[in-house]
């Protein structure tokens, strides 16, 4: 009797734990987004993206304002670097020049911004393409981490097309 007891006072409180972290949840998907990730993927066309040219994941990472942690993002310009180019392609490939395993293709909105929370294995390094038009720009090195912004336009030029 006293085991039955307890064992109804357990499911009790389980059951009320669960549903206040339930609340939680669904209060933060309202609210903010810092404590639990979204699915963000960016598409041609689109349109909700913002603040080109900075580094998404100052904010877009776990424990950020930005809605949905960023496993790569960034921003594609016109030659003049003033403009954003739109609807460009990015490609990660675990060789140069479009060689080995396409690891990642994400399309650029129209806003010229990138961005996905999908998981990435950078593994040893993955290489950046960004198609636009006929033209297709290939970085000679390797990242282990999607934050293009936090280079382009910053420690070297920002990522451009035609
Ligand atoms: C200074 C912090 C900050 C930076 C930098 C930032 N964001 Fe955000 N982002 C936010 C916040 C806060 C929200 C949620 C409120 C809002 O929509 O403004 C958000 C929302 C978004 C959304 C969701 C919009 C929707 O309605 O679904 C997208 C997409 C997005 N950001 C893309 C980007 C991209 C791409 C970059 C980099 C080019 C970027 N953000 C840079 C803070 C930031
Ligand atoms: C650690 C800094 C850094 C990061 C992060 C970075 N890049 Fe680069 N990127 C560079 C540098 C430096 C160059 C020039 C030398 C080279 O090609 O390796 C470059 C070159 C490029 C080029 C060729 C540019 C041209 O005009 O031919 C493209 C395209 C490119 N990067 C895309 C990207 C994309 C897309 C991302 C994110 C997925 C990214 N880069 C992340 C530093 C970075």
């Amino acid at each position: 009797m006293k085991t039955k007891f307890s064992t109804a006072i357990f499911i009790a409180a389980a059951s009320f734990i669960m549903i206040q972290s339930c609340k939680k949840d669904s209060k933060n998907e309202i609210g903010n987004g810092s404590e639990n990730n979204e699915t963000k993927i960016s598409a041609q066309g689109g349109g909700s993206s913002h603040n080109m040219g900075q580094n998404c994941m100052s904010c877009h990472k776990q424990g950020g304002s930005g809605e949905g942690w960023f496993s790569a993002a960034g921003t594609v310009y016109d030659s003049l670097l003033t403009s954003a180019y739109p609807n460009a392609v990015v490609k990660l490939y675990t060789g140069p020049d479009g060689t080995g395993t396409l690891k990642k293709t994400i399309q650029a909105d129209a806003k010229g911004n990138f961005f996905t929370t999908e998981a990435i294995d950078f593994g040893t390094g993955l290489y950046p393409s960004v198609s636009g038009g006929s033209i297709t720009k290939y970085m000679s090195s390797a990242i282990t981490a999607g934050q293009c912004n936090g280079c382009h336009g910053v420690s070297t030029d920002k990522i451009w097309i035609k």
